[in-house]
């Protein structure tokens, strides 16, 4: 087993994949598979598979393959899945709704408790069960419900004073699609900056960089 300090980013960023693809195994019933067998499914190689899950004490017995409900509920406790964390989400536009409506958060180790929006026409409307509440009362609100983590669907302009309001209040883990760089200005937060235009980006230069005729 790794020291968490060594285990690289790389090997983190993979576990999610993991997670998703062995709870698909298990919605169709499997309960174990080779290293082969998922190292080829998920088109990566045994040895990859055996080394990111030894920096974590390492799941498989030799020649048996994987447990998949034990790898699975391993790996989820990795992730901090079997938490229930607050969040509060900041920005009940065309993006927050939709990840307050869409995202299961409980899946995640998360409980959405707040959210909150800067325009009065919004304000008093509801969005998946919850009454969507002015800005005004933030402050309030996450030094009585504490929250750790604050989802950011705001524009760029106002997201850099609504995060220092969260801050100083103690929220400590921002997901956040606001196009703004927390980190550099606020050490020791956790920030998960999420932009979609890059994964386009990416997709654009596999097209541009494709050997087939379109
Ligand atoms: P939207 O205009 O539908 O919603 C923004 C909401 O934030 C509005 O309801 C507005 O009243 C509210 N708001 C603005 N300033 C606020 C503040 N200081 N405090 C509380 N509420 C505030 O916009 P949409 O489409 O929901 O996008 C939200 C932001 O996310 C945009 O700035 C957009 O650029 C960004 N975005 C980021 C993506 C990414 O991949 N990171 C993808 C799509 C959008």
């Amino acid at each position: 087993m790794a020291r968490k300090e060594d285990i690289s980013a790389s090997v983190i960023r993979r576990l999610p994949r993991y997670y998703r693809f062995l709870g698909e195994l298990l919605d169709r019933g499997q309960l174990r598979i080779s290293s082969a067998d998922l190292a080829a499914q998920m088109s990566l190689t045994a040895s990859q598979i055996r080394q990111d899950l030894n920096c974590f004490g390492g799941f498989g017995q030799p020649g048996s393959g994987y447990n998949i409900p034990e790898l699975h509920r391993e790996i989820g406790h990795i992730l901090g899945l079997d938490c229930r964390r607050r969040a509060v989400l900041i920005g009940a536009g065309n993006l927050g709704r939709a990840i307050a409506i869409h995202m299961n958060f409980p899946q995640y180790g998360m409980e959405l408790r707040g959210i909150f929006d800067s325009d009065k026409s919004k304000t008093g409307l509801t969005v998946s069960g919850m009454k969507i509440m002015p800005v005004s009362l933030l402050e309030e609100f996450v030094r009585r419900e504490k929250p750790e983590t604050a989802i950011l669907c705001i524009p760029k302009e106002g997201a850099e004073e609504c995060a220092e309001l969260l801050i100083r209040c103690g929220v400590m883990a921002f997901w956040n699609f606001s196009h703004c760089d927390l980190t550099a200005k606020h050490k020791g937060i956790i920030a998960e900056n999420v932009h979609l235009g890059d994964s386009l980006m990416l997709l654009s230069y596999g097209l541009t960089n494709s050997d087939r005729e379109f």
